[in-house]
């Protein structure tokens, strides 16, 4: 098929691009570059540098060609900043993605699948959280994302637009093989960042917050392998073209690991004695963010197949022990 992968020069869109190739399937890449890296496309992929909220510039990419579905995956994540900055997430995360959709529409291009997030959900009450749990995001990120679902909402029913959202927890790992992984810039995620006090590029990981209502009072979360994120929306493309409707799935493992395991475990791996500070709670982190994903298996077929934190770990310190990337 013919697919652009908006974003595909970030973490997720780039393993993403590489599954497409590999399949042989015909890619371009649409990426601004404000966090994609160039180098993180194959030279034998067209790629292009546009910023969806440029109308005109995707008027002309997509009169060059006939895209029959369209990966989003250039959006800000970073909750904290979402919180200092709002307007800069409700611009490229909400505004530049409906520049992007009515450019669909447009040009008739009527696939959509559309990286969301657990953020949704705000502060869970029940756990683990299925697709039908409220959704009441507590950050900007959160909103913005959620807003952008609606939207699809309203465009399946006004025009026909079939999207599936895959609403990600913890995405984590790095490409098995080693030719891809996560590189943002700031860090903020914790394995990339444990992985970092133990190759030495910094001194120490930060607790934040050891009073949660937790086992070991730290926070859990359900980290999902990245190449299995790869693999959902791989099934998503085949559910939109054979199903011709639109649906939501979680995307998670169904399982929880504290903070304290994940540096457990990475010590084990890296053979490393990562050092520990204690802090206070970070604002916003619910205490534990657990996926109930049984609707991506009913319906996709989905099962995550790297998703074991050693396995998961283990790909990210060999990504991490390639630092600098070239
Ligand atoms: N953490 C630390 N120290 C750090 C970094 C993180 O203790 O230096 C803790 C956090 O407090 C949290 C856990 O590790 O309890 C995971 O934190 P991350 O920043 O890695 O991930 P989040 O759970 O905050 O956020 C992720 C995505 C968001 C998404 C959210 C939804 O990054 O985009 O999951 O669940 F919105």
């Amino acid at each position: 098929m013919k697919i652009l992968v908006v974003g595909g020069a970030g973490y997720i869109g780039s393993h993403m691009v590489k599954h497409l190739l590999r399949a042989g399937h015909s890619v371009v890449v649409a990426d601004n570059f404000s966090t994609g890296y160039r180098n993180a496309v194959p030279d034998c992929c067209a790629c292009v540098e546009l910023d969806i909220a440029n109308s005109e510039a995707l008027d002309t990419l997509f009169a060059t060609h006939s895209f029959e579905v369209v990966f989003h995956f250039a959006s800000f994540t970073q909750v904290g900043e979402s919180i200092e900055q709002p307007g800069k997430y409700y611009s490229n995360n909400l505004s530049a993605t409906l520049t992007l959709l009515q450019t669909m529409l447009r040009f008739d291009v009527k696939r959509f699948i559309f990286s969301s997030t657990a953020a949704v959900y705000g502060n869970p009450q029940t756990t683990p959280i299925d697709e039908d749990h409220p959704k009441q995001p507590i950050n900007p990120y959160g909103r913005s994302k959620l807003m952008v679902e609606q939207v699809l909402e309203d465009l399946d029913q006004a025009h026909d637009l079939k999207s599936v959202s895959l609403r990600y927890f913890n995405a984590a790992g790095a490409d098995p093989e080693g030719t891809l992984g996560e590189r943002h810039d700031p860090e903020t995620h914790l394995i990339p960042l444990i992985l970092q006090a133990a190759s030495g590029r910094r001194s120490e990981i930060t607790i934040f917050g050891n009073d949660y209502d937790t086992p070991d009072g730290t926070c859990i979360r359900d980290y999902i392998h990245v190449s299995d994120l790869v693999d959902a929306h791989a099934r998503a493309l085949d559910f939109i073209i054979e199903q011709k409707c639109s649906a939501t799935f979680n995307l998670g493992n169904g399982t929880g690991f504290s903070v304290r395991q994940v540096i457990d475990t990475a010590r084990r791996i890296t053979g490393k004695n990562i050092q520990i500070r204690e802090a206070a709670r970070r604002a916003g982190d619910p205490a534990r963010l657990v996926a109930d994903a049984h609707r991506a298996r009913d319906q996709l077929g989905w099962q995550p197949r790297n998703s074991s934190l050693e396995q998961i770990i283990e790909d990210a310190w060999h990504w991490e022990q390639q630092y600098p990337w070239s």
